[in-house]
């Protein structure tokens, strides 16, 4: 196998990287919400009933933004059926998930669980346009922000929140373009209801970050002519785009599977282009950016039929994928995607928090822990704050069916405040470790840290209820720095975070 190289210098940078690239996503779906992170009557459960274990992992997990409460499930939402108390709350059908919501957790309790992963936790709340329009988000808008004085805000103080939730980034819907979703529209019809709705929250807040609904993945007939109708109508009234995606292994491809990040990276860029399109179309010099905010390995084919043989269950066992070290290498390489391309990309949401596609795992009344794709993300936002480099790599390639030709390597570096650099980094290949080679001497660099790799040789290993700790990283020892040059030696199909000082 050919070294794999490339060059790192602090003259050519990417961008800085929000924090907002590190967010998470919690839906009232399966038992991510109820379960998940709200058991009351759980052991670990405090006194609002926030699993305490849970809220550990949280923040050991690195969020950020969270976004609440879909999701599908938003196309449904009846804010004020989530508010006041808990017991008289009614008890709703939940159409995307086909399961009945109790609502036993609300708009209040997702604020008390903000609060108590910490400062770093911010809320991105979704309204509902699908089955709702401007009145209703502009009603939710007054209740969440509004300090006093009005009948919605006087409301939320009545219900024990005296306190406005200063929720600064909403979404304007969610998957507006999918078939599947209640009240889905055309382009046309969205981007009309969406800037309607976009001038009216800025009417009692100029000052509200927005997100816009893009394409619910890039394969859907309608992409990129979505994004630019949705633009044109919305342009001066939002302040992003969003993106979704989720990759899996189709029919025993993993080669193909290795290379989801291609996609992902090329759907950034084409979104990027279309929104600089529809900027130079309306001679404007403001910049939308991205929200990729739902991204994750998803065995979605194995999960359209359980939903469909549900009978309105509360909170039932729905996407409890559970992820082998391959699915966590591949995790770890969309991670590297956002990176290199933090210039755009400025909020992210992993989809999702627990139980539901999830890094972390609970049982009812029983433990949690951390899925293989837990440590990816942990590594990630620990140790990918500051400014992205650009990165280049002269990589071996190999053949895909669904990607074409791509690098071996995939890999991308973040240079802290403080000097340090962590390159991430993944080797596709499954039989053979890749040789790398980094050129850094103008970053002034003198010591490895630490070389930690997740990788196993059973690439199918998970972390279990029964063995939650089957799979964890692994320091990596002949990692070494001299004359200038990193050289490190990546196993095959193993993602990678060398931290340099
Ligand atoms: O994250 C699971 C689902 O995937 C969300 O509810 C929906 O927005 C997407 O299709």
């Amino acid at each position: 196998m050919h070294t794999a190289r490339f060059t790192l210098d602090p003259a050519f940078t990417v961008g800085e990287v929000d924090p907002r690239l590190f967010g998470s996503f919690v839906e009232h779906l399966g038992r991510c919400v109820y379960t998940g992170i709200h058991e009351p009557g759980h052991p670990a459960a405090d006194e609002a009933g926030l699993r305490t274990d849970v809220l550990a992992l949280v923040r050991e997990l690195g969020v950020t933004t969270i976004r609440y409460p879909g999701g599908n499930f938003v196309s449904g939402y009846k804010w004020e059926d989530s508010v006041g108390p808990a017991d008289e709350r009614p008890r709703r059908l939940d159409l995307a998930w086909r399961s009945t919501e109790t609502n036993r957790f609300g708009l209040s309790e997702y604020i008390a669980f903000l609060k108590k992963i910490g400062p770093q936790a911010e809320p991105m709340m979704a309204v509902n346009l699908g089955t709702r329009g401007v009145a209703e988000a502009l009603e939710l808008q007054e209740y969440a922000n509004h300090p006093s004085g009005t009948a919605l805000s006087d409301l939320r103080a009545s219900h024990g929140d005296k306190d406005p939730f200063g929720i600064r980034l909403w979404c304007l819907g969610n998957e507006m373009d999918g078939p599947w979703q209640t009240g889905h529209k055309t382009a046309q019809e969205y981007g009309r209801l969406a800037a309607e709705t976009a001038r009216a929250m800025r009417q009692i807040d100029p000052g509200v970050q927005l997100v816009a609904c893009g394409s619910s993945g890039q394969g859907m007939e309608t992409f990129a002519e979505w994004e630019a109708t949705v633009l044109a109508e919305t342009y001066d009234l939002v302040d992003y785009i969003s993106l979704h995606a989720y990759y899996e292994e189709h029919d025993g491809d993993r080669d193909s599977f290795l290379a989801s990040a291609v996609d992902m990276e090329s759907f950034i860029e084409n979104v990027v282009a279309t929104c600089d399109h529809i900027g130079a179309r309306l001679k404007s010099k403001k910049r939308i950016n991205l929200s990729f905010d739902e991204w994750n390995v998803w065995y979605m084919s194995r999960t359209e039929a359980e939903v469909s043989a549900l009978d309105w269950p509360e909170a039932p066992r729905l996407l409890e994928d559970v992820y082998s070290v391959t699915d966590a290498v591949v995790f770890g390489s969309l991670l590297i995607a956002l990176l290199r391309h933090a210039d755009r990309v400025t909020v992210a949401c992993l989809a999702q928090l627990v139980n539901v596609i999830a890094p972390i795992m609970t049982e009812p009344c029983g433990p949690a822990w951390r899925q293989t794709t837990f440590f990816p993300f942990a590594a990630a936002s620990e140790y990918g704050r500051g400014q992205v480099l650009d990165v280049r790599v002269d990589s071996p390639t190999y053949d895909t069916k669904r990607h074409g030709t791509a690098d071996l390597l995939h890999a991308t570096a973040v240079c802290a405040e403080d000097g340090t650099v962590t390159v991430f980094a993944v080797n596709r290949s499954q039989s053979e470790a890749l040789p790398l080679e980094v050129a850094l001497s103008s970053l002034g660099l003198t010591s490895v840290v630490e070389h930690s790799v997740l990788a196993d040789a059973d690439p199918e290993a998970r972390n279990t209820r029964t063995e939650p700790e089957r799979v964890t990283p692994h320091p990596v020892t002949g990692t070494a720095l001299a004359d200038g040059a990193l050289t490190a030696t990546l196993e095959p199909l193993s993602w990678n975070v060398i931290r340099l000082a």
